[in-house]
């Protein structure tokens, strides 16, 4: 299958029309095996960015970017672009539609955002296209301090024109979200 033909487009979640949101839902169940994005946009009800791959009227690929706030250890904090919700139809899987999207994503973010950060199982795929694993140690930040988080793995950044210069082995935190750290 050629990919030649596909386009990419954003959109702000307070944009998407049911139609749209609700193929966004069915493509992370069916790519994450993971009923709970029924719930996506309960998460995020707005403010989000979406990078979409169509070919033809399908979606075939999907990205979402919301506002996070990371602290590298010795910087102030950095307003993030946090990618989620990453998925491509599985039939579709391998054939470039992730690799464009997330190429597409780190070209259109650096305006407004200094920094880029996901967690994933899949460092591979993200290497490939420039990320780097976090080596240091991880934390969330509360109103109450740290929560350290030693088991996590698979913590990535992506730098951008604004990013600082970062050393990996030295801390990350992150503001705790309801249910999450990372
Ligand atoms: C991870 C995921 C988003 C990747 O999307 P994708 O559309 O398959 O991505 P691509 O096709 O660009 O790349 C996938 C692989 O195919 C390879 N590939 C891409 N285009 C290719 C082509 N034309 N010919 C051969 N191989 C190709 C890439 O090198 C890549 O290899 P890698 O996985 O070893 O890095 C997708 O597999 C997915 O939805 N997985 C399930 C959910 C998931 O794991 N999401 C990410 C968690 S954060």
């Amino acid at each position: 299958m050629s990919t030649e033909s596909f386009i990419i487009t954003s959109a702000r979640t307070e944009d998407l029309n049911p139609t749209t949101r609700t193929a966004i839902i069915q493509l992370c169940i069916a790519a994450h095996q993971q009923e709970d994005f029924q719930h996506l946009f309960s998460y995020v009800p707005s403010g989000g960015l979406h990078f979409l791959a169509y070919r033809d009227d399908l979606l075939m690929g999907h990205a979402l970017v919301t506002t996070r706030w990371l602290q590298p250890e010795g910087h102030p904090i950095l307003k993030t672009a946090y990618v989620d919700a990453v998925a491509t139809l599985p039939a579709s899987q391998g054939y470039g539609y992730g690799s464009a999207l997330l190429r597409r994503l780190a070209s259109e973010i650096g305006d407004e955002y200094v920094i880029a950060c996901l967690e994933t199982e899949r460092t591979a795929f993200y290497s490939r296209l420039g990320w780097e694993v976090w080596r240091g140690p991880l934390a969330g930040r509360d109103e109450h301090g740290l929560i350290p988080t030693p088991d996590q793995t698979g913590v990535m950044i992506l730098r951008l024109e604004q990013t600082p210069a970062l050393d990996l082995d030295r801390g990350l935190t992150i503001e705790c979200q309801p249910g999450r750290i990372w």
